[in-house]
């Protein structure tokens, strides 16, 4: 799938680098390490540099996303209100660490600067749906709703508490 767009770049090129893992990633969700090899072929760089540059934005992935992607703020407001204890519930609830994927592939759990709903703080999000003002208790319930639900289907937009 990544080869029509490896050729759509010119050849030996290093700085089309970056577009290129961009462009990767928006096809397949993270950057397989075929992807990585070949892209390194294509643009004559060496396969360390690629996968170097790759894992240090972290805006690149390495291992694909879970079905769920939950996301704890950890900004100014949310961490006023605690949100470093959401993170640490969400961590021993789904037994993974953040930037980690379950082993049944359901969630992937992340951390962000700010979600941009302070006044909701503290808030983590679930795919597209917010959870405001909520509590390490109000984890396991969330974490329920998604469970046995395909990622496809409509949840509430914002939710404040749970
Ligand atoms: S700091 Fe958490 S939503 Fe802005």
């Amino acid at each position: 799938m990544h080869k029509e767009i490896l050729e759509s770049y010119p050849k030996n090129d290093k700085s089309t680098l970056i577009p290129l893992l961009q462009d990767i990633q928006s096809v397949y969700g993270y950057l397989p390490q075929e992807a990585i090899n070949d892209i390194a072929m294509h643009t004559g760089l060496s396969r360390s540099r690629v996968y170097g540059v790759a894992t240090f934005y972290n805006q690149f992935r390495l291992t694909p996303l879970g079905e769920n992607i939950i996301r704890v703020c950890r900004g100014t407001a949310c961490h006023v209100k605690n949100s470093a204890n959401l993170l640490y519930s969400l961590e021993n609830t789904l037994k993974i660490k953040a930037g980690d994927t379950t082993r049944d592939k359901k969630f992937t759990l992340e951390t962000v600067a700010c979600i941009g709903a302070c006044s909701i703080a503290p808030v983590i999000t679930v795919n597209d749906d917010y959870y405001g003002r909520i509590t390490t208790k109000d984890i396991p319930n969330i974490i329920k709703k998604y469970q046995g639900k395909p990622k496809t289907e409509k949840q509430t937009k914002e939710t404040v508490g749970a």
